[in-house]
């Protein structure tokens, strides 16, 4: 099926990922490292519990899932469709999807998919990008991920220059926290709730399994 969000997207994450962890830190002032412990904190994974992190990009979340769930932890890549997972139901301890909800050609699907494979107990939860609530932090928010945020970007490739307008333009877009927190309701996911951080910059949103 000819899907352009999903080409496009696809193009756009192919060219930045060498540079991705440490701009990923640089421009969140290291608060990613927080968000990411805050998602294995609400996982609360158990000893050796299979953990999915959906379009996990150079692997930051699940490689802090892996220490988590054992001292060997490891990580296995498997390239899919968040749309459309190659898994059992029922198969996973827990799923996460992180600053990612917003890429995705269908987000609704995704959650269906996340939540079809995590076992009964578990956590489906998505990190993302969110708009602040606060109207005096917005100005300053917005000039920075508008303006600043591109120009960084340009200073270290074209490629970067085009992502981080595009990260822009998709949070102005974005699904609020409550509105993710009611399509996990929609898959069936009970006490789901939405949690901002850091001023609401991201929001945490996870639901339980029955
Ligand atoms: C901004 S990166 C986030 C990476 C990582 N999860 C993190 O927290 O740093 C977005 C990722 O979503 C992936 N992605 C976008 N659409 C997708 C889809 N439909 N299925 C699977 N992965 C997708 C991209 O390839 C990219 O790796």
């Amino acid at each position: 099926m000819f899907d352009p969000k999903a080409r496009y997207v696809r193009n756009l994450f192919s060219k930045v990922p060498l540079e991705y962890d440490v701009l990923l830190g640089l421009l969140s002032f290291a608060q990613d490292r927080r968000w990411r412990a805050y998602v294995v904190n609400r996982a609360k994974p158990l000893k050796d519990d299979k953990i999915l992190d959906v379009a996990t990009g150079t692997g930051l979340l699940a490689a802090d899932f892996a220490r988590t769930v054992s001292s060997k932890g490891f990580v296995e890549w498997v390239l899919a469709r968040a749309e459309n997972l190659p898994f059992r139901d029922d198969c996973f301890g827990s799923a996460s999807i992180s600053l990612a909800l917003r890429n995705v050609s269908d987000a609704q699907s995704t959650l269906r998919e996340m939540s079809r494979a995590t076992g009964p107990g578990g956590i489906v939860i998505s990190l993302d990008f969110a708009r602040p609530s606060n109207r005096l932090f917005q100005l300053f928010y917005y000039d920075y991920l508008l303006g600043l945020f591109p120009f960084f970007g340009r200073m270290v490739s074209a490629a970067w220059g085009r992502t981080l307008s595009y990260l822009g333009r998709s949070i102005l877009r974005a699904r609020t926290g409550e509105q993710i927190a009611s399509l996990l309701r929609e898959e069936g996911l009970v006490d789901a709730v939405s949690v901002p951080l850091t001023a609401g910059i991201v929001c945490a949103v996870y639901g339980r399994k029955r």
